[in-house]
């Protein structure tokens, strides 16, 4: 009863705060919060013909604090129906905030495990628990919460977010932690989902990725397993992931190559689906060192576009935008075959309160000798200049955003390895974001960009000779 006052007095807070959001800022085709701040997506999960999205929340104000669940179900990823939040503090163990977790589906009903905090003697106490529903929308937390009540010695303070998947009929969950300036994922095994028995460690960070492993994901992929982990104490800071082997019988993941799953600053607590077909991928797009303008107009964070994760011939994780995609298009603006011999073409303006933008870009490199060309969008305000670059020689892509206002202003580059003479970019440039990737080791790239004009002017460059790229460029539906 006292959650459900507590769920219900958050709902009431966001529906009150609805009115007050300023829509300047607000993303197209962007899942973000109705109002006030969010930040990693949890609990992703394909439940009765919906993929549901739960998502940190603070249902009082556009800062972080006093951690919810809100929740959303989608069946595009593009269009979300709001739902009432999930989770909200309301027992002596989550008394300060449900943190991150996830979502599986047993016997029916759907399970949300979590991260119960509460302050005591100046820090933070962790704990994992559960919570369960039959219809989807109402949980009830288990009388029996916390599920696992303290760390186990190899941990240490930092012991949180629960990911939940199931093998060979067994029940397995990994938690993010971290100990003598390593970050550690613990993994704990059960025949029930109620009672977990500790395994062991099932991965830790060479002494160089990080002091504190959050939200770790582990899941089959082909015939292999990939870990993903969001590190604390790492400069950058980047989500990594790593191929391997999961060797149960032992409770070790073996990695064989390790990466960043996104190489732009605003991309963090990636997550993936359970029980979808694909493996979807969602992380939070922002930062906690970035810059939040929308704070102002009180709201903060949103998901990234949906990516599908895939190995390749060789073993290597691919990152794609979501065939769904396709669907937030409402006009081609433009096909063309263009060639440039060191010189610029400008393209249709786009302006990003009608809509977002999403190109195409086909390069022919056996036509193109330019060592460097791409994009430029500036803004009609002569503020904003955002560079979508390739290096040709290096096979390089990279987003500029050196002089993008309200940005972590930097150059992000990510490794191409095109398949064979034509290279494919894609770029989605919504109302405050950019995204980018194209064919290589998990080639993409997440920022927040916010011009303050909305009308940017793309142009397409080419430097030192000459490039050949066919080029497509779509205005997205607006947000309804
Ligand atoms: C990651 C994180 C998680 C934690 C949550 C709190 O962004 O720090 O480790 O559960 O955010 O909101």
């Amino acid at each position: 009863m006292r959650h459900q006052e507590a769920v219900q007095r958050a709902n009431r807070s966001v529906a009150q705060a609805v009115a007050a959001v300023d829509p300047t800022l607000r993303l197209h085709c962007h899942f973000q919060p109705p109002a006030y701040w969010m930040n990693d997506p949890n609990g992703l999960v394909y439940y009765q013909g919906y993929y549901h999205a739960f998502y940190q929340h603070n249902p009082y104000s556009p800062q972080w604090g006093c951690m919810h669940w809100g929740h959303a179900r989608t069946k595009d990823f593009l269009t979300w129906e709001h739902l009432p939040i999930a989770l909200a503090p309301s027992e002596t163990y989550d008394r300060d905030g449900c943190f991150s977790g996830s979502a599986v589906v047993a016997h029916g009903a759907l399970h949300l495990f979590y991260t119960g905090v509460r302050q005591s003697g100046g820090h933070l106490v962790q704990v994992q628990c559960r919570a369960v529903s039959t219809d989807g929308i109402h949980f009830a937390k288990d009388p029996r919460n916390p599920l696992i009540a303290g760390c186990p010695l190899e941990g240490a303070g930092d012991f949180r977010d629960p990911r939940v998947w199931t093998h060979d009929s067994s029940w397995y969950m990994a938690v993010g932690s971290g100990s003598a300036g390593r970050g550690k994922v613990l993994l704990y095994r059960s025949a029930d989902l109620a009672k977990w028995q500790y395994v062991g460690i099932a991965a830790e960070s060479d002494g160089s990725q990080g002091t504190v492993w959050e939200c770790p994901d582990l899941f089959p992929l082909g015939d292999r397993h990939v870990l993903v982990v969001s590190p604390m104490g790492t400069n950058p800071r980047r989500v990594l992931y790593a191929v391997g082997d999961m060797d149960y019988a032992a409770g070790k993941f073996i990695p064989d190559s390790w990466g960043e799953l996104d190489k732009g600053p605003d991309f963090y607590a990636a997550q993936t689906f359970f029980g979808a077909e694909r493996r979807i991928m969602l992380a939070w797009m922002q930062a906690w060192e970035s810059p939040v303008p929308s704070q102002d107009h009180n709201w903060a964070g949103a998901f990234t576009l949906p990516r599908e994760l895939v190995l390749d011939s060789c073993g290597q994780l691919q990152v794609r935008p979501a065939v769904e995609l396709a669907l937030s298009r409402a006009e081609r603006l433009m096909d063309a075959e263009l060639t440039l011999d060191s010189g610029t073409c400008l393209l249709p303006v786009c302006d990003l309160r009608t809509g977002g933008y999403e190109v195409r870009l086909r390069i022919g490199l056996a036509g193109t000798s330019a060592p460097h060309m791409g994009l430029i969008l500036s803004d009609a305000g002569g503020e904003l200049r955002v560079v979508v670059g390739l290096r040709c020689e290096d096979l390089e892509l990279y987003l500029d955003t050196t002089r993008a206002p309200g940005s972590q202003c930097g150059i992000y580059a990510a490794e191409l390895q095109p398949a064979g003479d034509e290279l494919e970019i894609w770029i989605f440039l919504d109302r405050c974001s950019i995204e980018i990737s194209g064919p290589g080791k998990a080639a993409s790239v997440t920022a927040r960009v916010h011009p303050r004009c909305p009308q940017v002017v793309p142009e397409m460059f080419a430097e030192g000779g000459m490039a050949k790229a066919n080029l497509q460029l779509w205005i997205l539906k607006a947000r309804s």
